[in-house]
């Protein structure tokens, strides 16, 4: 009847004016992040006699503890031959442009900017650290140099936050002849790599073997960085590139070679089984208990282990070699590990205690891929290492505000002896909120989940939730994949980058040409 359809007109006007004002909302704030972003306040210089507190780099870790550090309390200096931060979740997607490689990246100086208090920020790699004369030893080796360009910085305290470096395990023509996926200048090589080897497989007069040779794209271990990269650069070929040299549809080939029996071995045997069946649908090979043994300019030597345990040897011809096989320690971390003793057991980076204090030292902590803590390489863990250690610090010097405060008072109470009462129930009342705020738990890790993109719009999770865990994969894991990460870029900026990037790829197909 007319109540009925009235009632429900006025259920639609509700949800219309509801949706208008969230759409509002989201407006305002999208425009209030893009001018806070813009409009950074005054800041002030910390005064000279507080504790020098130096970090060394600007990934993950460093970061996140400099985004939740109170600047005012210490002289912060950052140190990085990178003046920006890199979102790496989503570097395999610059690979191949989905996503473009500036969108992911965030200037330092916009992050120091907005700190409260001034932060000293230098492009330096440091080369030695030395724990007796608390310095660090800087190098400027970006291209333009200064007539200043290698220095020493002193600190007080310090965090040593450098990450890893690509493991090769020694096993020659890796560095000379194959790309990683490290860095920014790392994708953006893979990306015109992949489109020369393209265009050169198309040359005139090319023989099929050559072009067979140029369009085996192989990708080495089976990691989330090989499975990740191999799943863009399926979805490049068979989204784009097949489309505009369709001459070359049948011969792009991508390998993915794993030493382990199986991929993605920190996820659940579902979400491999179902990771190694989406690869056999998207024609990527997966050759497992394979392991790289040597690496020339064309070919790749391999040592196969059948399943009756004989072992063979496989060359197999590429034209884009990317490996990922993991982490190895930095020079910079080998060199200080090798003056502490209490690090000589210590393999896979600094050995921490659970405040993150490097072992065998009082004023060095160590946070991520160069720090060993128990947990495994990943920017979860990084990010959460970093926000303790701003939670450490932003309490260690309240606390010492506080003891100072006390001992003040205590040397006030032999000068007026008649309010000693009085005083000694301030000192009281301090030493209570000093004993609560020392109280410091020690760091633990909350793993909120894997997350994995495994191309042709799937992806794979493991997530931790209400203290359970669920295991998905597919097309609706895709879209919390991107709605995840989307929320954990990090500014205003980036995530609209991001978005804009992606419906670009979506609407117009990805850019095939070689810069
Ligand atoms: P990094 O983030 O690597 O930062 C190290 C910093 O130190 C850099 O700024 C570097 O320039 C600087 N530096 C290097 N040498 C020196 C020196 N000598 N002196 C001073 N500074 C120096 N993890 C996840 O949890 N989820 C993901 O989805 C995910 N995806 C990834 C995808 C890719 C392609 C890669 C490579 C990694 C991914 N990871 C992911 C892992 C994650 O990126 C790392 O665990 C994380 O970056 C570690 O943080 P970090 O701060 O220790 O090191
Ligand atoms: P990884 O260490 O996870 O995997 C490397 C793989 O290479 C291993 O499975 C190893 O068996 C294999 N391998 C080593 N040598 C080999 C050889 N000679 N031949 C063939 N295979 C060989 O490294 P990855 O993928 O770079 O990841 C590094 C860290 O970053 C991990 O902790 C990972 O969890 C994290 N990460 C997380 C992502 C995510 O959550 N989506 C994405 C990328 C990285």
């Amino acid at each position: 009847g007319p109540a009925k359809r009235a009632k429900r007109f006025r259920y639609f006007t509700y949800l219309w004016r509801l949706t208008y004002l969230s759409a509002i909302g989201g407006a305002a704030y999208l425009a209030y992040g893009v001018w806070d972003l813009r409009h950074p306040d005054d800041q002030f210089e910390p005064d000279p006699n507080k504790k020098n507190l130096v970090i060394l780099g600007t990934g993950w870790g460093a970061v996140s503890l400099l985004k939740k550090l109170d600047t005012e309390n210490y002289n912060v200096i950052v140190i990085s031959p990178r003046n920006y931060f890199l979102f790496t979740p989503l570097l395999p997607s610059c690979t191949t442009g989905t996503v473009e490689h500036r969108s992911i990246m965030e200037p330092i100086r916009s992050i120091t900017r907005h700190k409260q208090a001034a932060v000293k920020f230098y492009e330096a790699e440091a080369t030695k650290i030395d724990p007796e004369r608390k310095t660090v030893l800087i190098d400027d080796n970006s291209d333009v140099k200064g007539a200043s360009n290698k220095t020493e910085v002193s600190y007080d305290m310090l965090v040593v936050s450098v990450g890893a470096e690509n493991a090769t395990f020694g096993i020659p023509g890796v560095k000379e002849h194959s790309c990683f996926l490290k860095e920014i200048g790392d994708a953006q090589q893979i990306r015109k790599k992949i489109m020369d080897c393209v265009e050169t497989a198309t040359f005139k007069d090319q023989s099929p073997e050559e072009v067979e040779r140029l369009l085996h794209m192989v990708v080495v271990g089976g990691g989330p960085t090989g499975v990740e990269f191999a799943g863009e650069l399926q979805d490049f070929f068979d989204q784009d590139i097949k489309k505009w040299v369709p001459e070359i549809s049948d011969k792009f080939k991508v390998t993915l070679i794993e030493a382990l029996p199986n991929v993605l071995p920190m996820f659940s045997k579902q979400l491999i089984d179902y990771t190694e069946s989406t690869f056999k649908e998207e024609k990527i090979t997966i050759k497992t208990k394979t392991a790289v043994k040597k690496v020339t300019d064309k070919t790749v030597e391999a040592e196969a282990t059948g399943p009756d345990g004989k072992k063979t040897t496989e060359v197999m011809p590429y034209g884009l070699l990317v490996w990922a096989t993991g982490n190895a320690v930095r020079p910079v971390v080998k060199d200080l590990m090798s003056q502490i003793p209490a690090q000589k057991d210590s393999r896979r980076g600094l050995a921490v205690n659970e405040y993150l204090v490097v072992q065998g030292t009082k004023d060095i902590w160590a946070t991520g891929d160069c720090a060993v803590a128990g947990y495994a390489p990943t920017a979860q863990v990084a990010s959460q290492e970093g926000a303790f250690l701003a939670r450490l610090f932003n309490t260690m010097a309240k606390s010492e505000a506080i003891e100072n405060q006390i001992h003040e008072l205590s040397s006030s109470l032999n000068l007026k002896p008649g309010d000693s009462a009085s005083v000694s129930k301030e000192i009281e009342a301090h030493e209570k909120q000093l004993r609560r705020i020392k109280d410091i738990k020690p760091f633990h890790y909350t793993h909120q989940g894997s997350l994995a993109y495994i191309g042709s719009e799937r992806a794979v999770a493991d997530v931790s939730w209400l203290n359970g865990n669920f295991a998905t994969g597919g097309g609706l894991t895709y879209l919390f994949w991107r709605s995840a990460y989307l929320s954990m870029c990090f500014s205003t900026r980036n995530r609209v980058l991001v978005v804009l990037d992606w419906l670009k790829s979506k609407a117009f197909g990805r850019d095939v040409s070689r810069e």
